[in-house]
Formats: C-alpha cells, sequence, structure tokens
C-alpha cells in the first residue's frame, strides 16, 4: 500500500487545488448550492490516488474497531455492519453513538469526505433491539400492496436514521424460481412482476427525502440469484439471456428507473461466470444499457469467489474492478485490499479512468445524501425505532399478508367466546416468527427482542386460550385446536433445503396429538417458503400461511378472529410435493395452490 492518506496531508500542495466554490475560501465541492457533478468533479481534482482508492473500500465495523483512526489513516470510503453486527449494547442511541464516532473520525482527514455507513434493513431495521420488524418480502408478495410497501420503506428509513445508518442493502429483487433456495423469503415472488412493482415502491419509500430522513437503497442481488439449479444459494444459473433479460432483469431496470442509488452483485454465476467478474452483465448491460448511474458493491468477501480459492488476489482485484465494480465489501482486510488495488493500478491493469469512474458514481451518492452538510446522526429520530405508530404500520402489513388457503366448515374465523387451544413451537417465540436478519444474521427462536407473539395476540382478542407447545392436554372440551408450526429461522445458504421440505417431527407430533382429539383443527404456518404438507393437508380443517410476520404477531390474530378478511394471494407456486420443485406459474406442472391462490371468509 502507498503512504497512508493521513501522511499525504503534508504534501497537499503536491496535488492540483481546484477553483474555490461560490464564496471565495471554501472549496467548491463544499457548496451545496452547485449541482453535484460541479462538486464531484471539483472534489475529484483535489484527491490523491490513495485518496480515490480509499472511497472504494468498505470494511466492516468490527475489523475497524480496534484500531478505529485506520479508517482516517486509509481514507476508508465506507463502514458497514453484516448481519447482527452491533454495537456491545445494542440500542437505538448505541448505534448513532456508534455511527457518529466513525463519521467523526472520517471527517477528520484532509478533504474532511463523509463515510457512508452501511446495513441489512431488509425487514425493517433488523439488526437494532427494539427497531420494528416487518414482514419478510415473501409476505408482502402475498400482500400485493405498494403503496403499504413504500410506506414500510420510508418508516424503515426513518428508523435508520435514527441510529445514522445511511445506505439500506436493501430491496432484494430476486425472483426465486426454486422454494429449496434459503433466501425465497427475501424475494416478492416468483415472477419478475411482484418484485418489480414491489422493489420500487420499497426503493421510493427508502429514498424519499434522501438524508433526512431518506437513506441509500440498494438493488441486489444483480442479476439471476434467484434463478440457481436446485435453488442453491451462491449457485449457477443456467439460463438463456433471453431466460435471463425476461425474467430477472425487469426489477432491476426499474429499480434503475426509480432511482436507485446502489446495487450489490450476486454471488451466484450466470452459465458458470460468477457476477462478481461479469464485464457484460454490470458494464455494458447495467450500467450502459440500462444507465445505471450510482453505484456497484460487491457482496460480502464477494470477490474472494473468482478464483475458486480462499483469499483473494490482485488478479482477482482487477478482475472485479475491471469489470464494473465500484466499491469492494472486503470486508476485514482492508489494508491488504488497498495494498493490491494501488499495485493493479501503478502497473496500469486497472486504468485511472474505471478508478475516477468508480469515484465519481461513489461521490455523487454522498452528495445527492446530504452527507457533506448533514453528517451525522438526526437525533430527533432516535425515540421514534420501534415506537406504537411504526408497529401500527406493520401490524397492518402482517394482517395484509395473510394467506388462507383452506377453511372448511367455517372453522376460521375462530370466535371470542370459544374455549380454543394452540399449539406450535411458532406460537410464542418472536424469533421464529420473524425468521433470519432478525437481531442476528442467522436468527434465532426466542424472546430476542420486544413484539407481539402470535398467542399473545390470540389472548388480547379471547379469554379462554391454553396453550401447551406440544399439543399435550388437548381434549373434547376445546371447541377448537390452533396449531401453530413450520421453520425456525435461517438465512442464505443455511436455509437451502436440498432434500425434504416437509414440518419437522416436533411440529408433527403435536398435530398428531390435536388430531387424535378430533377438535377442529385450523393450522397457521410460520416460513419462509411453501413447505410440503400435502399428505397432511386432508387432516386440517384450516390453513393460513402466514409467511414470517416479524414482531407484531397480533396481526395474525387480527385475521383469525375476523377483525380483518384474509386477503392475502400466493406470491409463489405452492408445490404438490418436493419433488415438483422448481414449481413455477406457466411451467405446465400442477401445484397444490397455484400462484395468485388464497381464500377469504364467506361474511
Ligand atoms: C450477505 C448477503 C447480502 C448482504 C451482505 C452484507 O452475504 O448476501 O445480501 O447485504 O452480505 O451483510
Amino acid at each position: 500500500m502507498g503512504i497512508g492518506v493521513g501522511v499525504l496531508a503534508l504534501c497537499a500542495g503536491a496535488v492540483g487545488v481546484a477553483p474555490a466554490g461560490a464564496d471565495s475560501g471554501r472549496p467548491a465541492y463544499r457548496d451545496a448550492r452547485l449541482p453535484t457533478e460541479a462538486r464531484v468533479g471539483d472534489l475529484l481534482s483535489r484527491m490523491t490516488l490513495d485518496e480515490k482508492l480509499g472511497q472504494m473500500t468498505q470494511a466492516e465495523r468490527g475489523a475497524l474497531a480496534p484500531q478505529q483512526e485506520d479508517l482516517a489513516k486509509y481514507g476508508i470510503g465506507s463502514v458497514l455492519s453484516g448481519g447482527g453486527s452491533a454495537p456491545a449494547t445494542n440500542t437505538p442511541a448505541a448505534w448513532a453513538d456508534m455511527y457518529d464516532s466513525f463519521q467523526r473520525t472520517a471527517l477528520g482527514t484532509r478533504l474532511g469526505i463523509p463515510m457512508i455507513y452501511g446495513a441489512d434493513a431488509v425487514h425493517g431495521h433488523n439488526n437494532v433491539k427494539g427497531a420494528t420488524v416487518f414482514p419478510h418480502h415473501i409476505g408482502l408478495g402475498a400482500a400485493r400492496d405498494a403503496r403499504l410497501t413504500e410506506r414500510i420503506g420510508r418508516t424503515t428509513a426513518e428508523e435508520m436514521a435514527g441510529t445514522g445508518v445511511d445506505w439500506n442493502f436493501a430491496p432484494c429483487l430476486c425472483v426465486a424460481r426454486n422454494d429449496r433456495w434459503g433466501r425465497t423469503y427475501e424475494s416478492y415472488g416468483e415472477t419478475p412482476q411482484l418484485p418489480t412493482v414491489l422493489g420500487a415502491a420499497e426503493i421510493e419509500g427508502l429514498q424519499h427525502r434522501l438524508g433526512d430522513p431518506g437513506v441509500l437503497a440498494t438493488a441486489k442481488h444483480y442479476v439471476g440469484d434467484g434463478g440457481t439449479e436446485g435453488g442453491d444459494d451462491q449457485g449457477d444459473t443456467r439460463i438463456s439471456e433471453k431466460e435471463l433479460r425476461a425474467t430477472h432483469l425487469p426489477p432491476f431496470r426499474k429499480a434503475v428507473r426509480e432511482g436507485v442509488g446502489s446495487v450489490m452483485v450476486s454471488f451466484s454465476s450466470w452459465n458458470g461466470q460468477k457476477l462478481h467478474g461479469h464485464k457484460y452483465l454490470i458494464s455494458d448491460v447495467l450500467k450502459k444499457e440500462l444507465r445505471f448511474k450510482g453505484f456497484v458493491v460487491s457482496d460480502w468477501a464477494g470477490i474472494d469467489q473468482l478464483d475458486g480459492e480462499e483469499g483473494f488476489t490482485g488478479e482477482e482485484v482487477r478482475t472485479a474492478v475491471n469489470a464494473g465494480i465500484d466499491m469492494v465489501m472486503v470486508p476485514n482486510d482492508y489494508k491488504k485490499f488497498l495494498t493490491l488495488l494501488r499495485e493493479e493500478v501503478d502497473a496500469g491493469r486497472i486504468p485511472m479512468s474505471r478508478v475516477d469512474d468508480a469515484n465519481r458514481r461513489i461521490l455523487a451518492q454522498k452528495f445527492r445524501l446530504g452527507l457533506f452538510e448533514r453528517p451525522f446522526t438526526d437525533r430527533s429520530r432516535t425515540d421514534d425505532v420501534g415506537s406504537g405508530e411504526h408497529r401500527a404500520l406493520a401490524r397492518q402489513a402482517v394482517r395484509a399478508s395473510q394467506t388462507l388457503l383452506k377453511n372448511d366448515d367455517g372453522v376460521l374465523p375462530l370466535k371470542r367466546k370459544s374455549k380454543i387451544f394452540v399449539a406450535g413451537k411458532n406460537a410464542d417465540d418472536i424469533g421464529n416468527q420473524s425468521g433470519g436478519w432478525t437481531i442476528t444474521w442467522q436468527g434465532q427462536s426466542g424472546d430476542i427482542t420486544p413484539g407481539t407473539t402470535i398467542l399473545e395476540g390470540m389472548r388480547e382478542r379471547a379469554k379462554d386460550v391454553t396453550y401447551d407447545r406440544n399439543g399435550e392436554g388437548i381434549d373434547k372440551s376445546y371447541d377448537v385446536a390452533v396449531a401453530v408450526v413450520g421453520e425456525k429461522p435461517y438465512a442464505e445458504f443455511e436455509g437451502d433445503r436440498p432434500g425434504a421440505m416437509g414440518l419437522d417431527d416436533e411440529d408433527l407430533a403435536a398435530l398428531k396429538r390435536l388430531k387424535s382429539s378430533g377438535v377442529p383443527v385450523a393450522v397457521v404456518l410460520v416460513s419462509g417458503r411453501p413447505l410440503d404438507i400435502a399428505d397432511q393437508l386432508p387432516g386440517w380443517d384450516a390453513l393460513l400461511a402466514s409467511w414470517l410476520p416479524g414482531t407484531e404477531g397480533n396481526g395474525v390474530s387480527d385475521v383469525l378472529f375476523g377483525a380483518y378478511r384474509p386477503t392475502g394471494k400466493l406470491p409463489v407456486s405452492w408445490m404438490r410435493d418436493a419433488a415438483q420443485q422448481p414449481v413455477n406459474v406457466g411451467d405446465g406442472k400442477r401445484p397444490l395452490f397455484p400462484y395468485g391462490y388464497g381464500l377469504t371468509y364467506r361474511r
């Protein structure tokens, strides 16, 4: 690595000094009245090569924390929190303190370029304890409500602004074609239509009034991440260019038109070539054909995978940057990355035009966000995190996402005066009903963050509700049994299901116990995808797909008790059995429940 940026401050005279801004003394890039292009041009002309390379570098907060001054020493332009990477005390105020501390360090550099802080707020500001956690995308796909989705984006931005975090690695615009994929729940649906319409709505909400409180959104993961063979996460999407353009590109085309500020590249491959090195798709299609003017960021250590070996090399850095990646989510060994990047540029293997293009794109978004004028957290919003108003919106989204798939003899809606027995591991578990990307990367069972479980919601509405996780104690004295079953949290490849896709033994045992009582059984399925339940379905009197509702489980009970009628429609085809995967609308297969299916209450 060349000399640290901090030392370069001593030879400021060595670099071009552009004219002062409109009012004398202040450099033009600091004049918010000037057009962004002029500010970018002025700033770029003042930057050293090392300062430019620093802007192309994103480091994880944990890697920087022990020596935070490295942020300034190497002029690093961006910090991120990987999934669950939170300050020691996970409160909104502690996040704001952490953000402001990093920002103060960044502003102390020679040119005082603010850093931009990224995190995955994929269903609310989900890394932050106490934040409002919304239904995951698959539930919003069932709701099919663009206005609601936009409001969720805006509310998420408000909660992020209260903690300083100004860049959201969302929305995922993936088109989930095989439900075996561990990220199916991050998709709005199996056709390009829902990710296109709802993804654009979320971007509109997130980026509304950028910087006050709008945050930068990220269209991800470019492109074809949901179309891999076997639903293998980070696998290979083996389809024609015609199919890629028809199925997986439309959401990105719309997102670019919507003005999305960044695009994240997919770990996956297209016909055997890694997207992280795909110059045609990144530079020719995304940047030239779709005219994307924001910046392209790699995924987590995504460039390391290019040669199939552990770690990253100068060649991988070169391939990724020359393919069109503007910022690399290193995320840990930023010194090695900067050393290799500098070597590639010095050797002329990465042209300065590529470095300058990357910097123009990144700096333009920092100016667009107002970071030079408002670099610190808006503390007036910190108390809004997890507010009653935000939770009410989440509850509305939960209601709208509930999808009724079976309801024999009007078992649903439940009557408030009924004697109700509840069973199942997902009835009283905030962690399970929220799914992955909640407080931690993978999510986890238990009382992980404030909210209302589905059972608590039911007890708000009915007096006589008994709960036993395993269904022990059920007998004929009950009017109805409700089994809240499904999946435990997972994220990314940890959620891939290449084998069976049915309910686990615990759920099957509880269901069997309920069934043996002779009491009518209503099943509430809390899962990130359709499960293989055709064999059990005949024994169930009702089935409500609840997806992954998040912290406001009372939205589920609102529908169970008929305060709101179910209106959800399947955003994905529901398999007849796991062997049917992939099963998608129009493929000639006969699913158990078709794409777009959903019942409501008769009265
Ligand atoms: C992960 C995910 C990506 C996320 C990034 C940062 O591996 O693939 O969706 O934004 O890393 O957490």
